[in-house]
């Protein structure tokens, strides 16, 4: 199992200077509101690729009260061949800050994506209870994060997707002057979008089964499935092999409509994730707030078991705020996450009281005293 021993921050968010030491298990940081709790687990975030789970401007991940212009955020990472020691700063672009990582003293490609297969961050954030209710790219976005956990290149497919999309409106709003290099961005976007179609095809077929393995699921009586609501896909009746024709045919056929609004009406930018309770046979959306934590927290346990079990790949799991209103199961899932898995976990709440379900075996870290 691989982890993170510990963390130094320097002109980072709200601290100037804050060392940490992590247990390879369980760590828990509590403390008044606007501590600094989040802040610590983004930058946890922010040793994989993108810019950390808040996905904000890496400007603002710099102290507002220094004088100085960058940040930096070190580890030593636990890997049974040698510790890993890995920084992240910022760096100056022409006008735009980027986000820089070195690994044992490489930027190099080889060593950055050596150090991303080892490990995948997890998260759970306030907001996530409500995924179910909120908007299709909310659950789109969920998605695309379980299956860049277990796929690292699967981030640039859909960021070259998005290139493509945009390059094509680009395109549209001139589009008699380039209609070859039109038909050559659909083509490019066709590619693209089959193949994030059959990832998320593929991977839903997997959490599917991994999710109806699961004893605990089992245990609550949760039989969870999950969809890909999709135009195209219904279009097709799901069926891959003539998804090229009908799609290629589909976004020609939307250019008047994709000119006027912008965008692309088509596509697996437009898919939705659906959930169901098949035993119950109830849309996910209809279960309560708690029931619906339970469902994201039963796919977070059935993707870490896929991670470890198939991947050989550590899990590396931020709960911000998961502990408030917890029911019994909710509490027995949590720590049956924590503790029977091989993961190391990080939970941040206001009180310390929140956790004393967690046994003896935690790090706990008043922030207010920082
Ligand atoms: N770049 C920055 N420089 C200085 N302070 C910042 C910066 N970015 C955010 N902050 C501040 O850091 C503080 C801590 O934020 P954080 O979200 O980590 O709090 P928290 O402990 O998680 O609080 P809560 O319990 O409300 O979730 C906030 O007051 C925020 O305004
Ligand atoms: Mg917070």
């Amino acid at each position: 199992m691989n982890y993170f021993k510990n963390i130094k921050l320097e002109n980072y968010r709200n601290f100037n200077n804050l060392e940490l030491d992590f247990d390879q298990n369980c760590n828990v940081f509590f403390g008044n509101n606007g501590s600094g709790k989040t802040n610590i687990l983004e930058s946890i975030s922010l040793f994989e690729r993108g810019r950390g789970f808040r996905q904000d401007k890496i400007n603002n991940l710099i102290n507002f009260e220094s004088k100085k212009d960058n940040f930096r955020i070190y580890s030593n990472f636990f890997h049974k061949h040698g510790d890993i020691i890995v920084s992240v700063f910022n760096e100056r672009k022409k006008i735009s800050l980027t986000k820089k990582i070195i690994v044992n003293g490489s930027s190099s490609k080889d060593s950055k994506e050596h150090f991303e297969s080892l490990f995948s961050i997890i998260y759970f954030l306030p907001e996530m209870e409500r995924l179910f209710v909120s908007s299709p790219s909310a659950r789109r976005n969920f998605l695309d994060r379980l299956i860049f956990n277990s796929n690292k290149r699967y981030l640039k497919i859909v960021n070259d997707y998005k290139k493509n999309i945009t390059e094509r409106s680009r395109i549209l709003k001139d589009y008699n002057s380039e209609i070859e290099w039109l038909n050559n961005i659909e083509k490019k976007i066709v590619e693209l979008g089959i193949i994030i179609y059959k990832e998320r095809l593929t991977y839903i077929e997997e959490i599917n089964l991994a999710l109806k393995r699961l004893d605990i699921a089992k245990k609550f009586n949760y039989k969870i499935n999950i969809n890909l609501d999709d135009l195209l896909l219904n279009q097709c009746k799901n069926d891959t092999n003539v998804l090229f024709e009908e799609y290629i045919k589909t976004i020609k056929a939307s250019r008047e409509i994709d000119k006027l609004l912008g965008g692309s009406k088509v596509g697996p930018h437009k898919s939705d994730i659906v959930g169901y309770d098949i035993g119950k046979n109830i849309n996910i959306n209809q279960f309560s707030t708690g029931q619906q934590k339970t469902v994201v927290l039963l796919i977070i346990l059935a993707q870490c078991t896929m991670l470890i079990s198939e991947q050989k790949i550590s899990p590396i799991i931020l709960f911000d705020e998961v502990c408030s209103h917890l029911d019994n199961n909710n509490r027995e899932l949590l720590l049956h996450i924590i503790k029977t898995l091989d993961v190391q976990t990080f939970l941040t709440g206001t009180e310390k009281s929140f956790f004393s379900f967690l046994s003896t075996k935690t790090l706990y870290c008043n922030i207010n005293e920082l």
